[in-house]
């Protein structure tokens, strides 16, 4: 059997062979031509039915989603745009779909809204856009795993439940197995968690970071890649309570390797998805190119999706200390007319996302690296400058985008990661496996995180992240 993807590959050299295609049908004109899709590519094939070749039972049952089985011999197409298509022998119906019911769904052949395809997430496979979407974002998963395990990388899995807050910002989802109408509260009426399942309050996590670090102290250069959680209530088009994220973990970097690798892994998965996902880039490169049409002369983009990847293969990203781009938008022109929602006025205010867009669209029109943070902005296991006010810290911020990735040197002396501890209020004995990792051998070391969605976002031109990951989870969202 070929899926259709293949046969199409094959075209003229598939001429006058007898195959079996299996996929579900896009439409059915004439009592004639059925567009089938098996979900291998962007393209149909074309099936040719001479009707009184079949029984009307058959007939009656190749509607619009129906599944079919196939048989039938390859045939040059007259039809434009296709080189062959299958002159259908035999036709098998595997499942029917009643066509009043397929009206109600986004499985009828027509334009339908982004959101309508999210309220029918389970169906929404079977669209042009979100299967290519998918495609995409499985490509760049293995391109991923690829890049790492080419560079001498081992692959971590660490833990889903934590008993502790990577990134100390408290945005985590508690797991426990209380009956919830009978939940043990000790004498001064807290939650007992000693009796819970794991005898502690857990979470789930919010980075594989600080267990990853511990791995780096003995593999050398880690990464994990597994899903993540935060409870943070921002309802935007860039976050998700569940996402994906990427995080490689490397002994003897300090930040400038950090920012090398963020570069040069980017934009080998980048490259990765425009050799391997052509047909499909193409196809949401059409799909950009309708939106921006619809957009206003400010916000249109330049460039279309394709120049967009291939700027960011061909230049070298802007590296820029936060102070220096504290200057550029304290100037800037929306700062000055108060167009900014957030004013940029003093030295130490973290930058929101429409100061981060400013900069990669508007100033350098290019990804920028930003490094050197304020130490209180950021987490609490940077490494501090010697100027004790600002940490190793660097985002990678892309045109469309904003922050794409995170990371930082590590704070790997263990009195001034013990001092900071305290001054941000975590409690050393919680993480004391954490400190041992500076206590057995401590070394600099660096690594970073890119949340696969925001990555997926970026290739495939798309606007909202929810239209990026199978089963979005957002607040008051988890129907699925
Ligand atoms: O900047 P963040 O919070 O960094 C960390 O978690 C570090 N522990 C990473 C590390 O150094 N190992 O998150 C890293 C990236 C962000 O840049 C963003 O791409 C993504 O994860 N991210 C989200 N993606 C979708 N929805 C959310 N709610 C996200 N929060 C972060
Ligand atoms: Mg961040």
């Amino acid at each position: 059997d070929y899926s259709i993807k293949e046969l199409l590959a094959k075209g003229k050299k598939a001429l006058q062979e007898e195959v079996v295609i299996k996929g579900w049908v896009r439409s059915f004109r004439s009592n004639q031509f059925i567009a089938l899709n098996d979900g291998s590519g962007q393209n149909n094939i074309q099936i040719i039915i001479n009707y009184n070749d079949f029984d009307t039972e058959t007939l009656k049952q190749i509607t619009t989603a129906s599944a079919l089985y196939v048989e039938g011999k390859v045939a040059e197409s007259k039809g434009a745009g296709q080189e062959i298509e299958v002159m259908a022998s035999k036709i098998k119906i595997y499942g029917y779909a009643v066509p009043e019911d397929v009206q109600e769904t986004i499985l009828q052949p027509k334009r339908h809204s982004l959101e309508k395809l999210r309220e029918q997430a389970h169906l929404r496979f079977r669209t042009n856009t979100f299967a290519a979407v998918m495609r995409v974002r499985n490509a760049l998963s293995f391109a991923i795993h690829q890049y790492f395990n080419k560079n001498g990388f081992c692959y971590i899995n660490t833990p889903i439940i934590t008993g502790s807050d990577a990134e100390g910002a408290g945005e985590m989802f508690t797991v426990t197995n209380f009956n919830l109408d009978n939940i043990p509260k000790n004498k001064n009426g807290n939650i007992d968690f000693s009796q819970d399942f794991f005898g502690k309050k857990t979470n789930l996590t919010v980075s594989g970071q600080l267990e990853a670090e511990t791995a780096a102290m003995g593999l050398g250069k880690v990464y994990t890649f597994g899903p993540t959680f935060r409870a943070e209530n921002s309802n935007t088009t860039r976050h998700l309570a569940e996402f994906w994220m990427v995080e490689p973990e490397v002994a003897f970097y300090d930040l400038e390797h950090d920012m090398d690798l963020a570069e040069d892994f980017l934009k080998y998965c980048i490259q990765y998805a425009i050799e391997n996902c052509k047909e499909d880039l193409e196809f949401l490169n059409k799909r950009f190119e309708e939106e921006q049409k619809q957009k206003s002369k400010e916000e249109k983009s330049e460039q279309n999706l394709l120049e967009k990847l291939e700027f960011v293969l061909k230049n070298k990203f802007i590296r820029l200390s936060y102070t220096e781009a504290i200057e550029i938008l304290k100037n800037s022109k929306p700062n000055q007319k108060k167009k900014f929602k957030y004013l940029i006025d003093e030295w130490g205010a973290d930058l929101q996302s429409e100061h981060e867009r400013y900069l990669v669209e508007k100033h350098f029109k290019s990804p920028v690296v930003l490094y050197d943070y304020p130490a209180k902005i950021k987490a609490f296991y940077m490494r501090l400058n010697d100027d004790h006010k600002t940490v190793r810290a660097m985002d990678v911020l892309f045109p469309g985008i904003g922050e794409i990735i995170g990371g930082s040197q590590r704070e790997e002396r263990i009195d001034v990661l013990k001092q900071k501890m305290k001054d941000m209020n975590i409690d050393e004995k919680e993480l004391w496996w954490y400190l041992d990792t500076r206590k057995f051998g401590t070394v600099p070391h660096s690594g970073f995180g890119l949340g696969l969605e925001r990555l997926v976002l970026f290739v495939t031109g798309m606007n909202n992240i929810r239209d990026v990951i199978p089963f979005p989870r957002t607040p008051k969202n988890a129907e699925f």
